[in-house]
């Protein structure tokens, strides 16, 4: 067996492959990591045929759909998953075949209604049911102590006690335990009883993670995250640096255009010499009047270098295809005591 654990902020997710045909399975791909699997799976000379989220994730954002669409496999999660793009809903007790290996599902709900543990030979993947040295929470969206419990003490822990654990998140960096390890010592499973137990995580008092909204939104309904709608856009254009724009400001040496893309009073308050404002929200009323020549050089800024971006690739979208973003924004501008122009557009 081929296993690889990843690392991404304290959110683990896991390759799993067979050596012998080369069949992987991967668990709870984080977006983030993306071009990570791929490379590692292809170090190993494998083939992804499933990409399985251990329940509904709400303070990462899922890869499995993204990834599902590019290598033409298919989302697996339980089916009391609520996404409606899993193309493979399982249930406590079957069993998926990565090559030679036997991927058993186990449903663990109470973190989530969905979660699940999935066993691999002398391994379980235990998700956000069990943690090491913790349990996963149960105050996100349809958590349950109770089920928790029974998930815990009547299911997974009656496991081989060698079994090794590999969870879902870990924040010290460790990685991995054993069921009878966490029996023996993890501090939540030494309050057996259920209504003792329920007392204990419905009252733990855990901030929410951030980007809450956005995590089960991007995961429930394979909505697009704004890290990458920017990282798309940022694909699809070329960027031009702080220093090449400040060199062609000050020699005039081409007919390029500085196109601001702030709003009126941040272009007041100080642009590149020259620039021309047309704020981001009236882009598309404005560019036909605005901008009549498609065949002219564009340099696109705003603040950050975020929206810049996207106003690039809309532009290029619109048929200008010598736009091109500044690396950067009016903000690293300034700080770098480039030349700034106040006041109204001539
Ligand atoms: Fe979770």
């Amino acid at each position: 067996m081929i296993f690889e654990q990843l690392s991404a902020g304290g959110c683990k997710s896991y390759l799993v492959g067979c050596a012998e045909t080369c069949a992987a399975a991967l668990i709870d791909p984080e977006i983030g990591l993306i071009d990570r699997y791929l490379g590692l799976a292809s170090r190993h000379g494998l083939r992804i045929h499933y990409l399985i989220d251990t329940h509904t994730h709400a303070d990462h954002f899922s890869a499995t759909r993204g990834l599902a669409r590019r290598l033409e496999a298919p989302v697996a999660m339980h089916r009391m998953s609520p996404a409606p793009f899993i193309d493979l809903r399982l249930d406590d007790g079957d069993m998926l075949l990565v090559g030679k290996l036997r991927l058993q599902v186990l449903h663990t709900p109470g973190h989530t209604r969905d979660s699940m543990c999935l066993r691999v030979e002398d391994r379980v993947c235990t998700g956000d049911t069990l943690l090491i040295g913790a349990t996963g929470r149960t105050d996100l969206p349809s958590g349950d102590p109770d089920a928790l419990h029974d998930s815990l003490f009547n299911h997974l822990l009656k496991l081989d006690p060698a079994l090794l654990v590999f969870p879902a998140h870990d924040y010290k960096g460790r990685v991995h335990s054993t069921i009878g390890e966490e029996i023996a010592s993890n501090p939540r499973l030494q309050v057996r009883e259920q209504p003792q137990f329920g007392e204990m995580m419905r009252t733990l008092n855990l901030s929410m993670p951030s980007h809450l909204t956005e995590a089960l939104r991007s995961n429930m309904n394979g909505a697009k995250t704004v890290a990458q709608m920017l990282a798309e856009a940022a694909a699809a254009v070329p960027f031009m640096s702080l220093t090449e724009l400040r060199t062609r400001v000050e020699s005039r040496a081409d007919d390029l255009i500085v196109l601001d893309v702030r709003e009126r009073d941040a272009y007041e308050a100080g642009h590149v010499p020259g620039a021309k404002l047309l704020p981001r929200g009236q882009l598309e009323l404005r560019v036909n009047q605005d901008l009549p020549d498609p065949t002219r050089r564009i340099v696109v800024c705003c603040e950050f270098g975020r929206i810049s971006t996207l106003a690039t690739a809309t532009l290029r979208e619109l048929g200008f295809q010598r736009a091109v973003a500044l690396d950067g924004g009016m903000k690293a501008w300034r700080e770098a005591g480039f030349p700034l122009q106040a006041g109204r557009e001539p």
